[in-house]
Formats: structure tokens, C-alpha cells, sequence
């Protein structure tokens, strides 16, 4: 069998990670697959950077070119941000190529118009990673609960500001000094504002607030609080309480079932509570469905290996589509409710 050529376009904290495990688990990749994954081109900003375990030859700083090539068969676009992100992913479907994307930002954005453009195509899109890392949360939400009726989706869907908060509470570290360390260690965005202002964790409701209740969410529709505010003063006085500081991301279905609500802000959670317990960069997000209950999905929500785990599951599910000459699931068919404003569901 051929192998199917896939372009990676970005190589920082994720796209080194996809790199990387496509390489080390390159016979696994094929057993599942079904035929062998080729890296075939690497598109970056920098290209002089060393680059451990990619052949500088594949670097290109042409990702255009490269999606454009003729023979790719998927493109994973861990660049970040609206564009060229947005434009390149377009363009791969109109060569007919599927996507993976780990790119909140714009699938919160852009997200109907993207899929729309892959199903004019006859292409998959595919973003497990846009959302809690390497928690399975996107797939069980479109399809292993789309018989049920999910009405709430709660939890922390961001990792970098449960690192800063869950530090300055455990061991007393200053603001700084925490979103230091998460940075470093490969967790915040690039421009980590949109971590600790809560617009990355706005994002990811409205991807899942859309999902779950079959819906549309526009970013600008939820409500958002980061933990900027949040002082040591308000974390030690939760503490007093029993309780502990954490950003929750709450996306609900009103009880008449007419309208939905998304937001993201601080709240003062029980010790005794599970979310309590999310240490360092972990996400926890509960689901609860008429016919199944309450569910809880737990794990790590950022950095490199993590999310290339979540990108990597999606290249798998993308490629045995190709193979099979079929797609998976497109957006699901909605009706638009209205986003009511916090508090009034
Ligand atoms: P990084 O900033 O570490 O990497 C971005 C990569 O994109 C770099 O390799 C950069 O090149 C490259 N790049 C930037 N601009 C261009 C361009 N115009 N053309 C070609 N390449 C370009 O980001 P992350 O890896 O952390 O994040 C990537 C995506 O994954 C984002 O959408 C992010 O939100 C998402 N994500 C990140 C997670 C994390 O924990 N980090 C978790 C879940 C999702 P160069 O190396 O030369 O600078
Ligand atoms: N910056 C994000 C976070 C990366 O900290 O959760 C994972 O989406």
C-alpha cells in the first residue's frame, strides 16, 4: 500500500510531538492505518531553528505551497491562531485534503464555515485536541452520546490557569512566577492573555456548548471571566471556607430546552468536591445526559505530548477514512437556539 503523505504545518510545542511519535510509532501508525504515514513537509516560521528528529529537509516556511503540493493526503495545522491558519485549511480541502486541527481559537471562530467547507469537499475535519488536551471529550460528545440528550457540560478546560491557580494555592507562588512556569513548560498559548483572561476557555465552551446541544455558540455569545482579578488574598480567604479557586467553563441547556448558555468565570469549589482535586495542568469536564447520567472526563489538558496523543487518535480516524473512501462525522445537524445571557437560563 501507498503511504499516505501528511503535512505538518507548525512544529513548536504540539507539532514536535506529532512529529515525533509519527516517527517512533510509525509501525503501530500502520497496523492501525492500514497502510504507512509519510511525514511529508513541515511548514514553519523559523526555518533555521534545530529541529531534533526532523529531516531539514522536509522544513519549508512555504506552508501555502505545501498544502497546494498535488500529493498530500492530510494536513495537521498546529499553527495556532485565525490566520494563515484559517486560509491554509481551506485551501487543503479545496485540494481535496482532510484536516486535523488542535486550533480552538478559530473552530470557536469559524468552526460552521470550516466544516461546511469540508463537506463541500468531501473531506473530514477533525479536533479532538481543540479541546481539554488529551481528554476524548469532541468524539464521545458527536458521536458515542448522540442518541442522548446532554444538558449540562461543566468543568476546567484550561489547563495553563489551573496550573497558576492550583500553584499559588498549594505552594504559595506568585501570579508571575506560576504563568512562568506554565509557559515554560509548554502549557499557555502563545499569547498566554488569552489563557489567563479566560478567552481560550470561552472558546472551548463554545465548541462544546455547539456540540453537545446541537447547536451554534459564537465565542462572543459567552460570558468570560478570567483569573486575572483572582488574588492570593481571595484564594487564601476559599481556603478558610473549605473550598479552592477554580475557572469552570458551563455550557447548559434551559429547562424548556429554547435557549442555551455558555460561561467561563472563577468560582470558590468544596474541597470535597472532584473538580477540587484537578491538580497542575489536568482538565476535568462533567457531562450530563437524560438517558446516561452524569459523566466525568478526566486527564491531562495541555502540553506537547498530551494534545499530540489527542491530534494523533484524529490522523488515525482521517487516514482509515481516506482508505475506506468515506468521512466521519460532519457538523451535526442544528437548530439554532439563542445564547441567553448569564443567569437567565
Ligand atoms: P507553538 O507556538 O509552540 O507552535 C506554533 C508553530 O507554528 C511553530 O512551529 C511556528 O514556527 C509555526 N508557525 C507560526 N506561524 C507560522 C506560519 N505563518 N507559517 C508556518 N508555520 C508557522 O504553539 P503550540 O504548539 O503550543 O500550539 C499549536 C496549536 O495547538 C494552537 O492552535 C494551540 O491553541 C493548540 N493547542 C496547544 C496546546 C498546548 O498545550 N500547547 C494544547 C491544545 C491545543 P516556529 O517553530 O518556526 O516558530
Ligand atoms: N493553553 C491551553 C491550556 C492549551 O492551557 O489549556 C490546551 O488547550
Amino acid at each position: 500500500t501507498r503511504p499516505l503523505k501528511v503535512a505538518l504545518l507548525g512544529c513548536g510545542v504540539v507539532g514536535s510531538e506529532v512529529a515525533r511519535i509519527m516517527t517512533t510509532h510509525a509501525d503501530d501508525l500502520a497496523a492501525r492505518i492500514g497502510a504507512p504515514v509519510e511525514l511529508a513537509g513541515v511548514a514553519v516560521r523559523r526555518p533555521s531553528k534545530v529541529r531534533e528528529g526532523i529531516d531539514p529537509a522536509l522544513v519549508t516556511t512555504d506552508a501555502t505551497a505545501l498544502v497546494e503540493r498535488g500529493d498530500i493526503d492530510v494536513v495537521i495545522e498546529v499553527i495556532g491562531g485565525i490566520e494563515p491558519a484559517r486560509t491554509l485549511i481551506t485551501t487543503a480541502f479545496e485540494h481535496g485534503t482532510s484536516v486535523v486541527s488542535a486550533n480552538k481559537a478559530l473552530l470557536a471562530q469559524d468552526g460552521p464555515a470550516l466544516h461546511a467547507a469540508a463537506e463541500r469537499h468531501g473531506r473530514d475535519l477533525y479536533y479532538e485536541a481543540a479541546v481539554a488536551g488529551a481528554i476524548p471529550l469532541v468524539r464521545p460528545l458527536r458521536e458515542s452520546l448522540a442518541g442522548d440528550k446532554v444538558n449540562r457540560v461543566l468543568g476546567i478546560v484550561n489547563g495553563t490557569t489551573n496550573f497558576i491557580l492550583d500553584r499559588m494555592d498549594t505552594s504559595g507562588a506568585g501570579y508571575s512566577e506560576a504563568l512562568d512556569e506554565a509557559t515554560a513548560l509548554g502549557y499557555a498559548e502563545a499569547d498566554p492573555t488569552a489563557d489567563v483572561e479566560g478567552f481560550d476557555a470561552a472558546a472551548k465552551a463554545a465548541i462544546l456548548a455547539g456540540i453537545a446541544f446541537h447547536t451554534r455558540v459564537g465565542i462572543g455569545e459567552v460570558h468570560r471571566e478570567g483569573i486575572t482579578e483572582v488574588t492570593a488574598a481571595d484564594i487564601a480567604s476559599a481556603r478558610r471556607m473549605g473550598c479552592t479557586v477554580k475557572l469552570l467553563a458551563i455550557c447548559e441547556r434551559a429547562a424548556d430546552g429554547r435557549s442555551v448558555t455558555a460561561r467561563v468565570h472563577p468560582a470558590m469549589i468544596p474541597l470535597s468536591h472532584p473538580l477540587a482535586s484537578v491538580r497542575e495542568a489536568y482538565n476535568a469536564v462533567f457531562v450530563e445526559a437524560e438517558a446516561a447520567g452524569q459523566l466525568m472526563f478526566y486527564g491531562p489538558g495541555a502540553g506537547g505530548s498530551p494534545t499530540a496523543s489527542a491530534v494523533l487518535g484524529d490522523l488515525v480516524a482521517v487516514c482509515r477514512n481516506k482508505l475506506g473512501e468515506t468521512t466521519g462525522p460532519g457538523e451535526s445537524a442544528y437548530t439554532r437556539l439563542p445564547v441567553s445571557p448569564m443567569g437567565e437560563v
